[in-house]
């Protein structure tokens, strides 16, 4: 049975994610791309994954630096992925970037930062599966109360404790 591409995004869109960005930083400047494809993957070592579009500009770049930093957005940053999830030349004016222990950009207003080495960089089709070595993290005081951006059918929503 072959799989038609439309039907693949709409049966996976049903697959809720929450949303991150993720950012690197070379000579140029900073990078940056929205990412729901992220998980965690092990407790020791400490690794988490993403998969980037293999031929993606943002990751190309991020991928020289040798590491990466996720920005994981809160519910009142939809506009934030929606500049990240665009091809535009500068993708941070405006943002008052700071960076952790990798130099990778962090985003202000992020309710959690998990900042990492590339570990290692593995097949993943058309995408890459990057894995990542954690080396510094936090947690914004206000995550509760904001809540996480999340992203299901096409949309996006905020959490609902039930
Ligand atoms: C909610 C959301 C989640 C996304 N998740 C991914 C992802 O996991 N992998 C990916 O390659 N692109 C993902 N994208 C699309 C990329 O953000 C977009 O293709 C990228 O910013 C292109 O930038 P570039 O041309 O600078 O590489 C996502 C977009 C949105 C809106």
């Amino acid at each position: 049975m072959s799989i038609d591409p439309s039907e693949y995004r709409r049966v996976l869109g049903h697959f809720p994610t929450g949303v991150t960005v993720v950012t690197g930083a070379d000579e140029n400047g900073p990078a940056g791309m929205a990412i729901g494809s992220f998980a965690s993957v092990s407790l020791d070592p400490p690794l988490v994954m993403f998969c980037p579009g293999s031929e993606s500009a943002s990751w190309l770049r991020i991928k020289e630096t040798g590491a990466f930093c996720v920005n994981v957005l809160g519910a009142d940053q939809k506009d934030t992925c929606g500049v990240f999830a665009g091809k535009a030349d500068d993708k941070f004016e405006g943002i008052d970037w700071t960076t952790d222990v990798t130099g990778a950009p962090v985003i202000p207003g992020s309710i959690a930062v998990i900042d990492c080495e590339i570990h290692s960089i593995l097949d993943g089709g058309d995408h890459d599966i990057v894995v990542g070595l954690v080396k510094s993290m936090s947690t914004s005081d206000d995550a509760a109360e904001r809540g996480p951006l999340l992203f299901f059918q096409g949309g996006y929503g905020r959490y609902e404790a039930i």
